[in-house]
């Protein structure tokens, strides 16, 4: 039996068209729209293009970007400086400093520096300290493990009482992800690179989020049969029939996974489509809690 293939754009799409009515409803309480502050820091190219997408995704639900376009080896001063500046800007709501940053940032402190109230992306230390604890509530869920979750969830899959795996333990997708699957009452195990017997460990899983960057790592034979997985891995790998010369793949051999898999995710148009659509929705969270409309 082949899993249902549970479609990101879709969902995505319902996210984006409920976050546009919020932005209206909003607009027409108050008058003022949700703004986002985008930084990007340097010139690399993936970067530039996931900022980019951000902004167009934006202005297509009504909401106001401000583009931060610095230089890469702008000063830790200077970047606090803007953030700093971007705090105290009524008309912006969200802040995201796209990561990662140069090396001789300090990471930390800049996140550190970000108003909780303005933390779209959710990756202020105080946040996840919220995130993480029990009877805690953080201001904003980050973006890609809250896709992950949505999309669990609005395919009608229960995450209560369940087995579920985490491959990868980073700050951005791994650690919030376990988090998120704890809260819900799962029973979480976090898989990384020093873990033993890792297939076996996989096959426990009723819900395996994959999130660790190894093309196609996950195979048949590692999962249990009607496993729900999400496929957070996106990894190009050489594709002489393609014309690019490449085609990106998960951490998940699809083609294989999806013969036993409950349901799965597919890349590209999984997980990818929801980041954004995550994004617009904590954008526009903090600026409907700003005006005092949630
Ligand atoms: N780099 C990779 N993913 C993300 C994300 O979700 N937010 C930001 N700000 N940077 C990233």
């Amino acid at each position: 039996m082949s899993a249902q293939i549970i479609d990101g754009k879709v969902i995505a799409a319902q996210i984006r068209n409920e976050v546009k009515a919020d932005v209206e409803r909003m607009k027409a309480a108050t008058g003022k729209v949700p703004g986002l502050a985008a930084v990007l820091v340097g010139d690399r190219k993936d970067s530039q293009t996931y900022v980019r997408n951000k902004k167009k995704a934006c202005a297509e639900v009504g909401i106001a970007s401000f583009g931060y376009d610095l230089p890469a080896d702008i000063s830790q001063d200077d970047l606090k400086k803007v953030v700093t500046e971007l705090n105290a800007n009524p008309d912006v709501h969200g802040i995201l400093v796209q990561l990662p940053l140069p090396g001789h940032i300090d990471e930390e402190e800049i996140l550190g520096t970000i108003s909780i109230e303005k933390d779209v992306d959710g990756f202020h230390p105080l946040n996840i300290g919220r995130l993480s604890m029990k009877r805690r509530e953080p201001l904003f869920v980050p973006c890609t493990p809250r896709g992950c979750i949505e999309l669990i969830i609005r395919s009608g899959y229960s995450i209560d009482g369940k087995r579920a795996v985490v491959l990868g333990r980073s700050n951005i997708v791994g650690l919030p992800a376990a988090m998120l699957l704890l809260h819900r009452n799962a029973t979480v195990t976090i898989c990384h690179s020093r873990t033993k017997n890792l297939p076996e460990v996989v096959r426990e899983a009723d819900i395996l989020i994959a999130a660790v960057g190894r093309a196609e790592m996950v195979r048949k034979d590692w999962v249990k049969p009607g496993v729900v997985v999400i496929d957070v891995g996106i990894n190009a790998v050489d594709d002489a029939s393609d014309p690019r010369g490449y085609r990106l793949v998960g951490d998940v051999a699809y083609d294989e996974v999806k013969e036993v898999a409950a349901a799965i995710t597919p890349v590209p148009g999984g997980v990818g489509p929801m980041t954004i659509a995550m994004l617009l929705r904590n954008t526009t969270d903090g600026a409907m809690r700003a005006n005092g409309l949630m």
